[in-house]
């Protein structure tokens, strides 16, 4: 009797995920977990999931380099080390927690720091992990960073749309700066859980996204252990009161219909942010009525992938939210994107103000637009990226099934590698590997290659819109101003890492750590390409039997090197911002737009007569220099010297168009893949070409990143 009472007492405290029967419902951790942990795997599921992914992390072209990645200079650890098929040896099969076994893989993925690697619940095969996803973590506020690097706590009232208490505390105190955090500096809070959940390299990239993971997010994408979830966070504001809370969890029911509006905008979306933050957020709080009839709206709104604007301020602003294109109708995307850009173009060249560019948390997607945006700035920068891919035989599979990777081409003749016959057949640039070594690791890799945007970009063809001029009025770099968070990730890199290999623009840190190194301040992450979905390649894997999802990194890139050279993958070379400002927060508002404008202006100021000594490509352009350069077709501009200011040393920074600047041999080559300029020597601005695409449309649809 009384063993029936206590088996009674036990199932009656012990919650099954099939009592959560409302619209949703706002639980405790351990409630939320009683569920969470009952969802079950297998010791053969498990086997059969780390043998799959052995199998797949074949294709993973960072494998090798991160078992021994060669460290920059200012450190001799910025790069972990980690050898991903022992750290999958490692793993505990033996569990039937579902949740311990997948928390296991995604600490080995956040150990690689890339972001691209991603092992995901992938809810629409509907097994039984994708009850995963319909758990979120939540505090009762969001974290707000002044100018002042002072922290703030803003109440949120209702995360998802759904209401939740609120301490009264938090609301009394939203304008009172916080003073510690768990007794401790309460920025400590953030830079740790970065360290620890984030999957990226820069600390300040780090920081910038867990700021909001912090606060709130989805278990099936960073699951959270229960025992972090479940320890109290103790604030003190400077005003000497206090509050300890806890996190919450919301169980969203399956046929919510607000939960179902999300999940179908995150298809249409792709797969990258699956379920993003802010998808479930009322978008509109940005569009105040303050807002609404000012020059900076409605033109520039947060819903709008590119926007831009001139105002009275005299200073020309680009916003880039995201390059995203996944999802239905590519086309016409690409085609929104680009016309909008044309608009911009028009807008930049209707006065001579200065130009800045902002990015803020972009997530990246379809290079296309991407190396678009580096040309219409810079336009004589090399668009046309070098790059190779791991041998393996789900590589090959993956050029030869699907088109997520674009074609590659012979760096010496611009021919297409992989002819187009029945099946795709492989040339000596796949079977004759290139070996590069780490130390003892070997890195087996296909011969560096061409991925060519340059063209693509400057010429109508298969549906997609023309860029239709480059810029007239061409700024100078010093006339133009690129701000990242460094989390520019992805495609958002390919740009901010390219203008400063170039000498592009001036590249300005704002957002991250507020107390961390400008020395640490990456200019962006993960300059690849990759896959986001082998299930779409691999139609019966062993992973999507289990429910799950793979992304991976398949073509590394390399500097713009022409002797094709290069070892060591951009990813693992850090490019350094030029400056930093005191701007902990973006939204697209006239009051946070103004203060860009603001360091625009004493930035481009600065460098009239002052540069970074650290940047030795990023030229003073000046006419008197460009008449003293006597190598053929090239030109330049003063260089910084070590004193910070602009040195009277001249030196060739880039090339006539249609040829690249070869900065290692000084000197001007002949683009390949170019026909002699003489074509389009004629205009001014509208740079016509011929149409002599042999890319297809399918390559062109498929530039996810
Ligand atoms: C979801 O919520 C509805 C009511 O909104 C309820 O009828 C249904 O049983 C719930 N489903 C589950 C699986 O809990
Ligand atoms: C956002 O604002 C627009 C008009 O400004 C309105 O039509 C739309 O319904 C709003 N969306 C939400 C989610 O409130
Ligand atoms: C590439 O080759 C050139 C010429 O052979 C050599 O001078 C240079 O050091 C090499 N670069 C790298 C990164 O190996």
């Amino acid at each position: 009797m009384i063993n029936l009472l206590l088996l009674f007492i036990t199932f009656s405290l012990s919650k099954q995920c099939n009592e959560y029967n409302q619209g949703y419902e706002i639980d405790t951790v351990d409630s939320a977990f009683e569920c969470i942990e009952s969802i079950e795997t297998t010791e053969k599921e498990n086997e059969d999931i780390i043998k799959g992914l052995k199998e797949y992390l074949e294709v993973y072209v960072l494998k090798d380099i991160l078992k021994n990645p060669p460290q920059p200079s200012f450190s001799n650890n910025y790069y972990e080390k980690v050898d991903i098929d022992a750290e999958l040896n490692k793993i505990n099969t033996k569990t039937t927690s579902m949740y311990e076994f997948y928390s296991q893989i995604q600490n080995l993925i956040i150990s690689t720091r890339d972001s691209h690697l991603q092992f995901y619940v992938d809810y629409e095969l509907n097994k039984p992990n994708s009850e995963l996803v319909y758990f979120y973590y939540f505090l009762p506020f969001t974290l707000y960073i002044d100018n002042n690097k002072k922290m703030y706590l803003i109440p949120r009232n209702e995360p998802l749309g759904i209401p939740i208490d609120v301490p009264e505390e938090i609301v009394n105190n939203e304008k009172v700066a916080v003073k510690t955090i768990n007794g401790e500096d309460p920025f400590n809070i953030i830079r740790e859980f970065g360290k620890k959940y984030m999957g990226l390299k820069c600390p300040h990239a780090q920081f910038t996204l867990a700021k909001d993971y912090l606060v709130e997010g989805y278990l099936n994408i960073l699951p959270l252990p229960k025992e972090y979830l479940n320890t109290p966070i103790s604030i003190t504001w400077e005003n000497g009161e206090s509050l300890t809370i806890n996190y919450k969890i919301i169980k969203l029911n399956r046929s919510n219909q607000k939960f179902q509006q999300v999940l179908e905008r995150s298809k249409r979306r792709g797969i990258r942010d699956r379920l993003r933050i802010e998808d479930l957020e009322e978008t509109n709080k940005t569009r105040t009525k303050e807002n609404e009839n000012n020059e900076y709206q409605p033109n520039c709104s947060p819903e709008n992938k590119i926007c831009c604007l001139t105002t009275s301020n005299k200073i020309n602003t680009l916003i880039v939210n995201t390059f995203d294109v996944t999802g239905k109708s590519v086309t016409n995307k690409i085609n929104e994107f680009i016309d909008k850009l044309n608009e911009c173009v028009d807008l930049f060249d209707s006065n001579n103000y200065p130009i800045q560019l902002i990015f803020s948390k972009n997530s990246g997607g379809s290079v296309l637009l991407s190396s678009a945006i580096e040309k219409i700035l810079s336009p004589y920068d090399d668009v046309d990226y070098i790059g190779s891919v791991r041998i393996s035989d789900f590589t090959e599979d993956i050029i030869k099934k699907s088109s997520y990777i674009e074609s590659m081409y012979d760096p010496e003749t611009c021919e297409r590698r992989e002819q187009e016959n029945n099946p795709k057949t492989f040339g000596e640039w796949y079977s004759n590997p290139s070996i590069i070594k780490y130390g003892d690791v070997e890195h087996k890799v296909s011969q560096p290659s061409k991925i060519i945007f340059d063209k693509l970009i400057q010429t109508p063809s298969l549906g997609i819109h023309q860029l239709k001029k480059l810029m007239k009025n061409k700024r100078k770099p010093t006339e133009i101003v690129v701000y990242t968070d460094s989390y520019c990730y992805s495609a958002c890199s390919w740009v901010t890492k390219g203008l400063k290999e170039w000498g592009g623009a001036i590249i300005v840190g704002f957002d991250g750590d507020p107390y961390g190194k400008d020395e640490e301040f990456e200019v962006g992450l993960s300059p690849s390409n990759n896959i986001p979905d082998i299930n779409d390649i691999d139609k019966d894997n062993i992973l999507k039997q289990y429910g799950y999802n793979l992304g991976l990194t398949v073509r590394e890139t390399y500097r713009f090197n022409y002797e094709y050279n290069e070892s060591i993958p951009r990813e693992f070379l850090t490019d350094m911002i030029d400056e930093r400002v005191n701007i902990y927060q973006f939204d697209q508002t006239e009051k946070v737009i103004k203060e860009f404008e603001g360091e625009t202006k004493k930035i481009i100021e600065k460098y009239q007569t002052k540069c970074n000594p650290n940047n030795k490509r990023l030229v003073k352009r000046d006419e008197k220099c460009d008449k003293e350069i006597n190598i053929e077709h090239g030109h330049g501009g003063y260089e910084c010297g070590d004193n910070g200011e602009w040195s009277t040393k001249c030196v060739m920074a880039y090339c006539d168009d249609g040829y690249k600047f070869d900065y290692n041999n000084n000197k001007c080559i002949e683009d390949v893949c170019v026909n002699p300029p003489t074509e389009s020597e004629s205009d001014n601005g509208t740079t016509s070409m011929t149409v002599n695409l042999v890319m297809t449309i399918i390559g062109i649809i498929t530039l996810i990143l």
